[in-house]
């Protein structure tokens, strides 16, 4: 090894940082010379390892095994979790079991998780033995390696434990890098970057000016920046080398180390571990300088720059980047600046309270060689995303002279003309924005090279000379109009053949116009083609070998007139002279058109005018390039600080704008100040405003044609000025960052201030300042500077404090505007989180449930025939919305008849008309219909394409479906309809696969094969399509959170019903039974006798029809325990779609994204998930090859011999459930990891990894299906909580071996310990008859739980107490039933300590559970579950009775206690009308009152209320049976009605209610008895009480018997 290529870097005295590219050689010789070991044992994780350790292993060996020393490797898991006392013990257990002594020497090669794990290790074992540092990641390279800091995180936080152990040696070589992935690499030059930043002018030079080759390093595509990079590592480790020896422990200066990191470290511990340290302090270094600016230290330019370097190597620079969200999904929303300070009081560097910030004053340069004291209020202003303006009080009056930044416009033009002109540009006073950045980016993309100079102030560009190149990649230009319109004409200059160039933009970018530019160009021979919608961005430039032709040009330019400017200058670079002809009979901004031709001159190009026209011509000719071009002050951006003036009665200088400026906006002072009462004096290059006393601004009437940007601060002028102002053309501020005008009239309003739009201008009645307001939600920014920059100004004389939301946009054209306005105009402004509001509104939306269903279109497609009107309006009626029949919207839009129109116009003329209708019907109302469409809508391109566009954008494309020979059948017997010419199987055949892809879900009419046609089947069918579309249709929100038992983490297991059979059809009659308990069914689709998508789809009807639980859709392939060939991929994703189109509650995928083929599988399992809608995904991982790890410690095989050379790392690599669970996670709503257990263990080390090594990774919960396959894993089924599979004894055989049923499990749950029994009550008087013993301890058995039911009579209510309080006490108590006398009592005597909302409304409790308070201490809850049971019953029924035109009544026979709980449950169900009748009629009236409804004075009445004939009643009667005897419902029933009837009363079981309805001629009424809704009220205590499902059919089976006993 030439030592000419190793750097050394003293630190602490010593030179041990050796630096240098390809060292490996060296460092094994070095190591074994300096350091004089028995054992040298390199500590490594994984991912090195695979690279990394072989080379250095065997080089080591060959120097040590030559001193007969002996080498030693050790690889641990990857990641900071391995950062624990765990690891550290294994690995001193490793040395320790290897005999390893005092003079052991530790290399740690790999990042700061190895340093300093293992330099932690070094510190301790043997009391300090001596650790060698081999960074292998960049953090570890310019961070963690060099300073001896050692440490390992424990739960209490990170780097608690450690010590400083300094190592004898850091070896840093670059080339490690090369394998380090791209987002870590990044991570790093985080730290890179802070660095230069805050110590070396040079070294942030070199970051800047090398952004590409070093990316290109980073990616492993070129070592060009081999040199560069090893620069900056080097520049980084010196400054931290350099720090650490004047400053080991941490006095002061050590603590500049953290630049960024006050904030940085606050953001981290938020988003940490989805964003990474080095992207955490990158947006603290930002906040940091703008900190530093705020406290006037730092200038705008150098904030300017840092913040774009970060940017530039793709690290965010705000919690608002893109890049932050689209890690962290969001999360940055619960940033709030009152979190981040609760962080940061917490910061190491903190004295007391007082927080310290490194501060900079320049690129480069500390301000303090120590921490700086910051108050809170600076920190808070700068980290709000708004602020409140506070008013200038009357006598504050200023005189101040300031700069103002340079013009937007002229550093734009500047930075055109000098890249495309002969020779160096410096450019001084140019304005760093956004706009300009954007520009220069792009510049840079086309072969522009620049740097800076004179500290960033000037910039200094080398020509180009008209040569430019083409990008590599298309340009992105944001919002940036200006760029967007000059760099279209530029990219016709390039010449290359056969390639092109993107131009692109935002969303608001992509709707401002650009149209007559390039049609000018197309028309002088471009080819530019626009890629988007309308005539604005993307477009795409053709580069065809020549430049842009020249001659004649024809520009429409009454739009904008960077049309104008892109075309002249770029066209002294086209072919021949340009003559541009300016079309049209109003060109707008001709002063901006003049300034162009000026710094053209000034650039050494002549354009000539021919008098009195608008035809230019210009030369083809080179720039000649000036030596240095100053840019003078953007004039708009001066009316500002000059309306200043003129609002609140200063007097304010700008210096750098007088009377010779190219802009027109800089006769804002004379042509509008002025006359508004301002005194006015200009010179060439100043302009000072003095304004009158306040509010004494006149009116004015003025045509801003000219300068027309300075339209907004003149607007806020007139809003205060006295009398009525008129400012005309401006017609192109509509097309601006917003629509100016309108923005400025719908804000002016906001502060009492009038103000109409007029066809070019605006017109502002002037209100006097004494009644302005300020804006109740503050003044809303557009995304416009100018808009915050001129409601700030007219804030100043607001009474109140003007809160101004995102305060960022300033950025623009102004980012330290706000700086300004404090720290030079003297105006107090506070900080303001609006983020906390938003947060707030957020969890509004979560929580009020506002629609039931999404409110987008449903559009319904399917064959003739299929049943689409018929089911369209009944979905319509259903999810609330509106139905059109697209036939009859055809008609009523072209006013003929379909009949007509075909014969007179075709076919095809149909098709077309048809398709653009449905695409203008959806436009149109893209909410609030269902839509049915003719069967021929697939037929053409053009209507498949407007189907499949609804449904990717999310809308629902509804197919309709069922068995094609029942179509042909119900077709052939209609007469009415024309018929087709076809025959209707062809027809089916050729649009199937149509329908198919145009669909995004599908509802299929299932028909059991035993029922014929008729009404009775229909009903079934509407009775599934409810479930289906509530699914479907459901507002997300309500299934977000929706798991089995409607709790996240359910109070008990949860189960499933794998289903085994190759046809359901043989399930049916015990689908029941073998469910009970069961919170979902699995469907196998593997195991079907088939798995064509008819058959499929038919099975999943089946298990609609025949058990209300969801359906899990599982295709199990043969490598994971199933039968589906796993070779077929594209098969499986195909059905599992399916599972989600036909409306399975979840599927289970199976989450592969490392085997064979992964890109592809990852892109179709992303592509499910997006389409998910409210299905949940079960993302599963099933190990058969039973080598799966819970436990993530175990470490790979370990080569102890010294003697064996190379090891095969692939094969080292341990398939680790944690790893597995870390790659599901993204995909799935639930995580199914199934394992092998061959011992016991296997088990507990499976409980342990779901109780607490999940929990420790502090990812986002999903819930966890963990268990172990094989006989031994049996148990782990019963520790297994969430959606345990089962199979039931009556199932003829089990989907797994070792598989169990819920009594099992729970059998087994009890016995050890994981359901302490509980005991349940009745309590009342008499209760000796009760079914509630028989309801629940039915359910405890066949459940297999250990709780007892019993009665506890007494008709004290201090027995109650004291039963429940003694419960409670000793942890007995489960819950209780409670009848009369204690209904009231339990509230009143103070026994339950909460009452639900039911139970409040109606007034009485029956059911007593126990809850938790917020401490966790037991509580007693009371609830009402009669009123569900009545609810239940009702719901079951009437179903199949209500018809959508149906008027639904309610009608209460009585009104008792349980007449309260009917009343409540008929208004839950939504009854139109509610009717009471009570013998009495003063309690039916005071019922009445309590629930909304009517009395009717006559029993024989009730019915008689409503005229109509579609009337559907649920009547709940109340009456004892007894008391029935004497009252006459013959009068009651006598009509033709329908409905429901529940009858509340079970002794007997048909009660005179019940019989005379049975008995009344023409009606259909469906009863209930009462006997039924008791049960319905205890399964549902049970649930309350247990948490799981009641096995219903046991329970109803014993009842009934007992009943007839
Ligand atoms: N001691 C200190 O002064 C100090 C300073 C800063 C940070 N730290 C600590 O450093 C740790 C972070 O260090 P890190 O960012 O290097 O993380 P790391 O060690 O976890 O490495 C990041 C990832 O890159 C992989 N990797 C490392 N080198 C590689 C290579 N050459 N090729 C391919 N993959 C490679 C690793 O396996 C890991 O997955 C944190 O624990 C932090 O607390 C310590
Ligand atoms: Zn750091």
């Amino acid at each position: 090894m030439a030592e000419n290529n190793i750097t050394k870097i003293p630190i602490l005295g010593k030179e041990s940082i050796i630096v240098g590219n390809n060292i490996t050689d060296y460092i094994a010789k070095d190591v074994v010379s300096t350091v004089k070991a028995s054992t040298y044992c390199i500590i490594t994780d994984e991912n090195v390892a695979m690279y990394h350790l072989e080379n250095l292993e065997n080089l080591l060996t060959k120097e040590a095994s030559a001193l007969g020393r002996r080498v030693l490797s050790y690889t641990i898991p990857a990641g900071e979790l391995q950062k624990c006392r765990d690891t550290k013990a294994e690995i001193e257990d490793y040395l320790l079991s290897n005999k390893c002594t005092r003079d052991t020497c530790i290399l740690a090669l790999g990042g700061g998780v190895i340093g300093d794990l293992s330099g932690f290790v070094a510190a301790t074992f043997m009391r300090g033995c001596s650790v060698i540092q081999i960074p292998t990641t960049l953090l570890a390279m310019v961070d963690s390696s060099i300073g001896g800091k050692t440490a390992i995180d424990v739960p209490g936080g990170k780097n608690i434990i450690g010590a400083f152990h300094q190592p004898t040696r850091i070896f840093i070589d670059p080339q490690y890098l090369t394998t380090l992935p791209l987002r870590q690499f990044l991570n790093g030059m985080g730290e890179v970057i802070k660095t230069a930043a805050f110590w070396s002018p040079e070294d942030f030079a070199l970051l800047e000016n090398n952004v590409e080759k070093i990316l290109a390093f980073a990616r492993n595509e070129s070592q060009e920046a081999a040199n560069i990079v090893q620069k900056i590592i080097q520049g980084a480790a010196n400054t931290k080398a350099y720090v650490v020896t004047h400053d080991e422990k941490e006095g002061g200066l050590r603590g500049v180390l953290n630049f960024g990191h006050t904030i940085g470290h606050a953001i981290e511990a938020i988003l940490a571990p989805v964003m990474y340290h080095g992207e955490c302090i990158s947006m603290g270094m930002v906040y940091e300088a703008e900190i530093a600016r705020s406290m006037g230290i730092l200038k705008d330019a150098a904030v300017g720059r840092l913040s774009r370097c970060i940017q530039a190597y793709g690290l965010p620079i705000s919690i608002n980047d893109p890049l932050v969200d689209r890690n962290t999904h969001g999360k940055q929303k619960e940033i709030t600046v009152d979190r981040l300070m609760e962080i940061m009081k917490l910061d190491k560097k903190n004295r007391g309270t007082q927080k310290r910030i490194v501060i900079i004053s320049d690129i480069g340069k500390l301000y303090e060689e120590k921490p700086t004291n910051v108050d809170d209020e600076v920190i808070i202003n700068v980290l709000s995303p708004a602020l409140k303006v506070n008013p200038v009080p009357e006598s504050q009056k200023e005189e101040i002279s300031m700069k103002v930044p340079g013009s937007k416009s002229i550093s734009n033009r500047a930075l055109i003309l000098a890249s495309l002109g002969q020779g160096k540009c410096k450019l001084q006073g140019l304005l760093l924005s956004d706009d300009t950045q954007v520009m220069l980016d792009a510049l840079q993309y086309l072969g522009i090279k620049y740097f800076w100079e004179d500290n960033g102030d000037s910039l200094v560009i080398e020509g180009s000379n008209g040569q430019l190149q083409v990008p590599t990649s298309e340009i992105y230009l944001g919002n940036a109009g200006t760029a967007s319109r000059f760099l279209t004409s530029v990219c016709t200059l390039i010449s290359q053949a056969g390639s092109n160039t993107v131009l692109t933009g935002n969303a608001r970018m992509k709707e401002r116009p650009i149209g007559p530019l390039v049609e000018a160009l197309n028309f002088n021979g471009c080819d530019i083609q626009f890629l988007g919608k309308n005539k604005s961005l993307p477009i795409s430039i053709a580069h065809k070998g020549s430049k842009l032709q020249g001659g004649t040009i024809k520009l429409s330019a009454s739009v904008s007139s960077q049309y104008v400017s892109s075309i002249l200058m770029s066209a002294p670079y086209a072919q021949n002279p340009v003559t541009l002809e300016l079309v049209g009979d109003n060109v707008v901004s001709q002063p901006y058109i003049d300034m162009t031709i000026t710094m053209m001159k000034q650039f050494g190009i002549e354009v000539t005018r021919e008098t009195n026209t608008n035809i230019y011509h210009i030369p083809a000719a080179s720039y000649t390039n000036p030596e240095t071009y100053i840019i003078e002050a953007d004039a708009t951006s001066a009316t500002y600080p000059l309306a200043y003036a003129a609002i609140t009665g200063s007097k304010i200088t700008v210096e750098n704008i007088g009377s010779d400026s190219l802009q027109g906006d800089s006769e804002f002072a004379t042509k509008v100040l002025q006359p508004m009462g301002c005194i006015v004096s200009q010179t060439t290059h100043t302009t000072t405003v003095q304004g009158p006393a306040r509010g004494q601004l006149k009116a004015i009437k003025i045509d801003m044609e000219t300068m027309t940007d300075a339209f907004l601060t003149a607007t806020v002028l007139a809003a205060v000025a006295n009398g009525t102002t008129e400012i005309t053309g401006i017609s192109n501020q509509r097309v601006k960052e917003c629509n100016r005008i309108e923005a400025m009239v719908t804000e002016l309003a906001k502060f009492g201030v009038k103000a109409s739009e007029l066809e070019d201008g605006i017109k502002i009645t002037g209100t006097p300042i004494t009644s302005l307001k300020a804006p109740v939600n503050g003044v809303k920014c557009y995304d416009d500077h100018r808009i915050a920059m001129s409601f700030s100004i007219l804030s100043l004389v607001v009474p109140e404090q003007v809160l101004i939301r995102e305060k960022r946009c300033v950025e623009k054209t102004w980012p330290s505007w706000w700086d300004t306005l404090q720290n030079v105009l003297k105006v107090k402004l506070n900080g303001y989180d609006t983020s906390v509001e938003e947060l707030k509104h957020l969890d509004k939306e979560v929580k009020v449930e506002q629609k039931q269903f999404i409110d987008s279109s449903i559009i319904i497609i399917g064959m003739r025939g299929v049943g689409k009107t018929s089911m369209g309006q009944f979905a319509a009626k259903f999810v609330g919305k509106k139905f059109v029949d697209m036939d009859w919207y055809f008609e009523q839009e072209l006013k003929t008849t379909i009949k007509e129109y075909i014969p007179s116009k075709g076919w095809e003329q149909f098709r077309i008309e048809e398709t653009r209708l449905l695409k203008k019907i959806i436009e149109e109302n893209p909410n609030g219909l269902v839509i049915s469409c003719g069967g021929g809508i697939v037929e053409t391109e053009g209507g498949r394409s407007v189907l499949k566009q609804y449904a990717s954008q999310g809308g629902i494309v509804l197919h309709l479906t069922r068995n094609i020979k029942d179509i042909v059948a119900y077709l052939s017997k209609d007469e009415t309809r024309p018929s087709f010419a076809e025959d209707i199987t062809a027809v089916w055949e050729r649009r199937k696969k149509w329908f198919e892809e145009c669909s995004s879900h599908e509802f299929y009419i299932y028909k059991d094969k035993k029922i014929t046609e008729g009404r009775k089947w229909w009903i079934d069918v509407e009775i599934d399509f409810k479930r289906y579309l509530e699914f479907i249709c459901a507002n997300p929100s309500k299934y977000e959170n929706k798991f089995p038992g409607n709790v996240y983490i359910p109070p008990a297991s949860s189960y499933f019903l794998s289903l085994t059979y190759p046809d359901l059809n043989e399930a049916i009659p015990i689908l029941d039974k073998a469910s009970e308990g069961s919170d979902a069914l699995e469907l196998r689709v593997d195991l079907l006798a088939n798995q064509d998508d008819d058959y499929v789809k038919e099975q999943v009807a089946i298990l609609r029809r025949y058990s209300k639980l969801p359906i899990i859709f599982t295709v199990r392939t043969d490598g994971q325990g199933g039968r589906f060939p796993p070779t077929e991929v594209d098969r499986m994703f195909e059905l599992l779609e399916n599972g989600i189109k036909w409306g399975c509650e979840y599927v289970d995928v199976e989450v592969d994204v490392i085997g064979k083929n992964k890109e592809h599988r990852i892109e179709l399992t992303k592509n499910l998930v997006k389409r998910k809608g409210n299905c949940k995904i079960i993302a599963s991982y099933h190990d058969c090859s039973g080598t799966a790890l819970w436990d993530p410690h175990t470490v790979a095989s370990i080569n102890t011999d010294t003697t064996k050379k190379g090891t095969d790392n692939s094969q080292k690599r341990l398939l680790r459930m944690r790893d597995k669970y870390m790659e599901l996670l993204p995909y799935g709503d639930i995580i199914k990891l199934i394992g092998f257990a061959h011992k016991l263990q296997d088990n507990f080390a499976l409980y342990t990894f779901v109780k607490e090594i999940i929990p420790s990774l502090g990812l986002q919960y999903k819930p966890v299906i963990a268990m172990n396959m094989g006989q031994i894993g049996q148990i782990s089924r019963a520790l297994n909580e969430f959606f345990t599979p089962v199979t039931h004894p009556i199932l003829p055989f089990k989907a797994a071996p070792g598989q169990l049923s819920i009594q099992e499990i729970n059998k087994i749950r009890s016995c050890i310990g994981l359901i302490p029994p509980k005991k349940y009550y009745l309590f009342g008087s008499p209760i000796a008859y009760s079914q509630s013993p028989t309801i629940h301890n039915t359910g405890f058995e066949v459940l297999g739980l250990p709780h007892k039911y019993e009665l506890s009579e007494s008709e004290e209510w201090t027995h109650v107490k004291k039963v429940v309080e003694d419960g409670i006490k000793d942890g007995s108590f489960g819950g209780a039933s409670v009848t009369i006398p204690h209904k009231q009592n339990v509230i009143e005597h103070g026994i339950v300590q909460k009452v639900t909302d039911a139970a409040k409304a109606i007034g009485a409790v029956n059911t007593l559970m126990v809850e938790k308070d917020e401490e966790g201490n037991p509580i007693v809850a009371g609830d009402n579950t009669d009123y569900l049971g009545i609810k239940r019953c009702i719901e079951d029924r009437i179903n199949k009775l209500l018809k959508p035109k149906d008027k639904f009544i309610g009608v209460v026979v009585g009104a008792g206690g349980t007449a309260r709980a009917a009343c409540y449950a008929l208004n839950q169900i939504g009854v139109e009308k509610l009717l009471i009748w009570n013998r009495t009629q003063s309690k039916a009236e005071e019922l009445a009152k309590i629930f909304g409804a009517e009395v009717v004075p006559n029993l024989g009445d009730c019915l008689k209320t409503e005229t109509e004939s579609n009337v559907c009643y649920a009547i709940v009667g109340t009456v004892p049976a007894a008391a029935q005897t004497n009252m006459n419902f013959t009068e009651f029933f006598d009509s033709n009605k329908k409905g429901v009837i529940v009858e509340m009363a079970y002794k007997p079981r048909r009660t005179p209610l019940l019989n005379a309805a049975v008995a009344a001629k023409d009606s259909q009424w469906e009863t209930t008895e009462g006997v039924d809704v008791l049960i319905e009220q205890g399964l549902e205590q049970f649930i309350r009480w247990t948490g799981r499902i009641p096995p219903k059919s046991a329970i109803s089976e014993q009842v009934y018997n007992r009943y007839s006993e």
